[in-house]
Order: C-alpha cells, then structure tokens, then sequence
C-alpha cells in the first residue's frame, strides 16, 4: 500500500466515556460502511457527565495522544461532555481533523423546531457549560433553549434499565418542567440517551420531535472526509479487522453491551491503561 492508500485506509478514532458512544459508531457504520472505526470506551473512568471540565480536558488529551497511536486520520468525539468541555483545547492542540456532537446537534434542532423552543437534557457537565444554548442561541436569537441535567440516566442506561418502572418514574421528575415548557424539540444531548430514546419518547409525548445527534454527527464526519479527501475508498474485507475496540477496564461487560446495540458482533475489547497516554 502507498501512503496515499494508508492514509485512505487509516481508521477513524471514535471516543467516549463507555458505551454511549456506541450509538455514534453504529451510525458512522451504516453512513460510512467503507470507513474502519478504532472505537475507545474509558469505561474505568465513567461517568463522565459529574467530572469538572479540567478533568474532561485531561482524559480527552490522553485519548487523543492514545488514539493517535493507531494512526487514525480524523477524531469523533461520540461524548457531549468532553466535547462541551475539551474541544476547543483539542481543537487547538492537535493537527487531525476533529467532530464533535454538540454543534450537529445544536444544527439539527435548529432545522427542526418550529415554534423556537428547544430543549436540551445532557449530562451536568454539558448542561453547566452552556455549550448548546450558546450555540443555538448565537445562531438564533429569536430561539430560547431550556436545558435540563439528568445525572441519573446514564447509571440506568449502563445498568441496561432501558424500560424499566424505575427509569420511566426518574424520567417523568426529569422531564415535567420541560413538557410544561411547550418545547417541540428535545435533544438527547448525551450519547447514552438514544438507548432510552423510547421512555424519554413516551413521556414527551408524539408532539415533541426528539433529536439524536448521532446521525448528524455522521454525516458532517462524511463531509469532512470528503472536502480533506480522506474518504476510504472501498469497504475492507472481513477479517481485516473493520472495527477494533478498546477500554479502560471491564471489557466483557462492555462487549455485551456493544453486542447488544450493533448489529455487527464485536469478538473483543482490549483493556489498554490510558494514564499511560
Ligand atoms: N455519553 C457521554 C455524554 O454524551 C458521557 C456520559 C457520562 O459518562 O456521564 O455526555
């Protein structure tokens, strides 16, 4: 292969604070099918969504330089809150193209609201930096964001509580304010929450259009790679390891989980010590 090729055929790097991101690489794998993914689960270090922004910042670092190390050619960060805290350091430190999923997801509702309320639940991180209602708000004075922390809903969704009594009570305390807010258009504004997508759903009631940023996370990665010329050119065959995933800790618990969410069937998940990075 010529390094043209090799930088064609190198991976995209895809992190997140566990398993959330995983619903990101689900749909980078059906958009971009020729693209491989090197997906990293900092499943020692969740939850991210309590951790102070110097914190976020310093795990991001270490993923990037851990990430980096595979040779991927551009960075997903599938976690809303170490892209609300750590972007635009990663953003001015390192020379590989970067996406987000804060700025798809703020564009996105705005393409989708038509009565200009919008709400946002995320993680206490996402939601202290203010980062979607500036965005949203700078595009569009005229729209107001309504935001809400729902620190309880990750526990659920990695405990695999997706419909449960006990994640639909949690949800409707969560939720009441912005249902009486007259939002029709909520962002799941953390990447776990597209798992819960149909409790948060059922209680918003079929007025109120849900956003999920990872499908136009997806397509911005697309045209990225497009505009740096840096698509894949032709799907990898099998077995040439498409997809590889690695953690920081308990990587069976995290390989049922992905193979409960992808439809490819993940064989391993190697434990890599990322303070090593
Ligand atoms: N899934 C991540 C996010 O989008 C982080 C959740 C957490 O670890 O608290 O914010």
């Amino acid at each position: 292969m010529n390094e043209k090729e090799l930088l064609h055929n190198a991976p995209i790097g895809v992190f997140d604070s566990g398993v959330g991101g995983l619903t990101v690489a689900r749909e980078i794998m059906r958009q971009l099918p020729n693209e491989r993914i090197v997906y990293f689960g900092d499943t020692a270090r969740v939850p991210y969504g309590s951790k102070s922004p110097e914190t976020l910042t310093r795990y991001s670092r270490q993923i990037v330089r851990f990430l980096q190390t595979q040779q991927v050619k551009a960075i997903v960060i599938a976690c809303n809150s170490a892209s609300a805290c750590a972007l635009e350091v990663l953003e001015e430190e390192t020379a590989l193209p970067i996406i987000d999923v804060v700025r798809p997801g703020a564009k996105t509702a705005l393409d989708t609201t038509r009565n200009g309320k919008i709400g946002v639940i995320a993680t206490e991180a996402t939601i202290s930096s203010g980062i979607y209602k500036r965005y949203i708000e700078e595009s569009d004075r005229s729209v107001s964001v309504i935001s809400k922390a729902c620190p309880l809903f990750v526990p659920l969704v990695e405990e695999g509580l997706w419909e449960d009594p006990v994640t639909d009570e949690i949800a409707r305390r969560y939720l009441s304010e912005l249902i009486d807010s007259g939002i029709d258009t909520l962002i799941l504004g953390c990447t776990h929450y597209p798992l819960i997508r149909s409790t948060v759903g059922r209680i918003m009631g079929e007025k109120v259009c849900l956003v999920n940023p990872a499908y136009e996370t997806a397509r911005a990665l697309k045209r990225l790679l497009e505009e740096k010329g840096l698509e894949s050119e032709k799907r990898p065959e099998l077995g040439t390891e498409l997809y590889r995933f690695f953690v920081s800790d308990a990587a069976e618990k995290f390989q049922r989980f992905a193979n409960s969410i992808l439809s490819y069937g993940i064989l391993s998940a190697k434990v890599i010590n990322i303070e090593d990075y």
